[in-house]
């Protein structure tokens, strides 16, 4: 069974070493490098720092007592929509954990935490071709938008903003599957 764990800054040993192992299984999938944060870029104060940005929360997902999963939910600068809007970041599964509702469960947590947090809107961005990822959020009530096609990044990469409006779908948020 998954269980789902809020993260504080004193957990930063867990983030650290959950997001270390997404960077190096699937560097396609994210904006960040694995090499930013290693070397000198891997300090206790700047893996607290993340897990203390103002208004966010992280979440640890783990399957027998250990960690085997992550995701984020980061207040968007800019609000826009009623309530603002949040944006669902760094979701990642173990390899060995994926197919057994690790991800539902995560979206899920994040899904809570905007809603209860009052954001009216909650997006990601997902590059284009992650299918697995696509069909999660998908499955959730995630939406495209943006342009057909996506979005050309400027290392080439195109990724898609995926939106899903919070007030009219939380009713849904208690189903092992909802969407
Ligand atoms: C996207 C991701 C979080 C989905 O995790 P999950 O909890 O396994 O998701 P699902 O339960 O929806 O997976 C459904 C099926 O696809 C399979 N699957 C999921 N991701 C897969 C992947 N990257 N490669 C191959 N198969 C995958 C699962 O094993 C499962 O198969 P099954 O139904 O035959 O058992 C996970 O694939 C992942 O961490 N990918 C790499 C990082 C990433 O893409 N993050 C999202 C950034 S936007």
């Amino acid at each position: 069974m998954t269980e789902i764990r809020t993260l504080a800054a004193d957990d930063w040993r867990i983030w650290r070493e959950l997001r270390l192992a997404a960077l190096a299984e699937a560097p396609g999938a994210f904006g960040s490098r694995l090499a930013d944060w290693q070397g000198p870029g891997d300090r206790e104060e700047r893996w607290r720092a993340r897990l203390d940005l103002p208004g966010a929360c992280h979440f640890a997902a783990l399957l027998a007592d250990r960690p085997a999963g992550m995701a984020g939910g980061v207040p968007v600068p800019e609000p826009d929509g009623e309530g603002g809007t949040a944006e669902l970041i760094s979701m990642w599964v173990d390899p060995v954990a994926r197919g057994r509702g690790v991800g539902d469960a995560l979206v899920r947590a994040v899904v809570r935490w905007a809603s209860a947090a009052g954001f009216g809107t909650l997006r990601l961005s997902v590059m284009s071709g992650n299918a697995h990822a696509a069909a999660l959020y998908r499955r959730h009530g995630f939406v495209p938008t943006g342009p057909a096609g996506g979005r050309l990044l400027p290392d080439g990469r195109r990724e898609h903003v995926m939106v899903r409006t919070l007030r009219a779908a939380r009713r849904d948020d208690t189903g092992a599957r909802d969407g």
